[in-house]
């Protein structure tokens, strides 16, 4: 009689064995079913009979259970061996397979390369976005610096600090948009002026630009949107001089020499002295009684500016005995409409595409 454990072990080799032949079978079965796939389908359908959950091989490996935990290791590791050959071969023939696919495709598919293709349009930006590009080439090139105030105001930065009394028609409800709590959409990018000499001590230079909002009925040149660029500059001994100097050397830059200008004495609570800009219309280029762009003038109004008022200086803590300066504001719609010769400052916002597409 052999001893007890010397059994044992002979049943353990036969287990392993019948094992081993049952796996190399598994695996053989396996190997059978990829190389029998005759197409990509075909291969797909053989991937769980080959090594799914419910393949023969995997359901070896829950067998192991039933051997000695001696033994487990190594009937695990041939397990595990011949599954991965089985995957190997099954992605060398997907491979195999897909390339004679492709083979196959470019055969029998031919492509004109002659054929004009479907090219991209490349977009361009909006004739706004140019002049605001433009106006801040042109003032940066100056040396002066970009600012910017939020939509939503203060009535003190939009107003009072500007000298704007309460009984300016500016605030009558007609111009101005009143939000909850005491807020008002800015009427104009002047109460970046405030912010900005708030924070910084001068001398300055600055441009902003910015949206304004004004209750007005839209006609060719009003909107309720429209856009803004306030200039301020202070330092001290600023003149009228230097205003008209750095206004007329901008006009020149943007619209060329071809369209006149000219100051025209004016009044605004903030600056005084004040002038405005006008420039020629270019749709009569003179006074034309029937002119509907210039309402028969033969100018259109641009530019507010003036020097900045003592009052406002000393609102924000500047003292008017040492520093004085200028200030000015204009609409980036008119001088749109004065560079390209828009007769609509609809046009803007309608985003016709073939509108803006001349422009880009
Ligand atoms: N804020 C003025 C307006 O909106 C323009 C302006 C700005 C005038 C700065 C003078 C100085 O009409």
């Amino acid at each position: 009689m052999l001893p007890r454990a010397a059994l044992i072990h002979i049943v353990i080799i036969m287990a392993l064995e019948e094992l081993a032949e049952e796996l190399k079978q598994a695996e053989r079965a396996a190997l059978a079913t990829i190389a029998a796939a005759a197409g990509i389908a075909a291969i797909e359908r053989a991937r769980p009979v080959a090594m799914g959950k419910n393949s023969a091989m995997r359901g070896l490996l829950k067998r192991l259970g039933g051997l000695p935990a001696a033994e487990r290791p190594q009937a695990g590791q041939i397990i595990n061996q011949a599954q991965a050959r089985v995957e190997s071969a099954f992605e060398a023939k997907l491979a195999e397979l897909r390339e004679a696919e492709m083979a196959r495709q470019i055969e029998t598919q031919s492509v004109d390369v002659t054929l004009p293709g479907t090219h991209a349009k490349p977009g361009g930006l909006h004739p706004l976005t140019l002049t605001l590009i433009e106006i801040e080439r042109i003032f940066t090139s100056m040396g002066y610096e970009i600012a910017s105030g939020p939509d939503v105001e203060t009535e003190h930065n939009n107003f009072d600090a500007l000298n704007i009394k309460p009984d300016h028609p500016a605030r009558d409800m007609h111009d101005t948009f009143y939000l909850d709590g005491g807020r008002i959409l800015r009427t104009h990018t002047s109460p970046v002026q405030i912010r900005h000499m708030l924070a910084h001590k001068p001398p300055l230079a600055i441009i902003a630009p910015g949206r304004v909002y004004r209750v007005d009925d839209i006609d060719a040149t009003h909107s309720p949107v429209f856009l803004q660029v306030e200039g301020l500059l202070i330092d001290r001994g600023v003149s009228m001089a230097q205003l008209k100097g750095t206004l007329t050397e901008f006009l020149h830059a943007i619209f060329g020499k071809e369209l006149a200008t000219r100051f025209r004495a004016s009044y605004f609570p903030f600056t005084e002295p004040s002038a405005e800009v006008d420039v020629q219309c270019f749709v009569c280029r003179g006074p034309d009684p029937d002119c509907r762009i210039c309402k028969g003038t033969g100018w259109l109004e641009v530019l507010g500016s003036g020097l900045v008022h003592p009052d406002v200086l000393r609102n924000v803590g500047i003292d008017p005995r040492e520093f004085s300066g200028f200030a000015f504001g204009m609409g980036v719609e008119r001088i749109t409409m004065l560079r390209y010769g828009i007769p609509s400052i609809r046009l803007f916002y309608e985003n016709d595409i073939r509108f803006l597409r001349q422009f880009a």
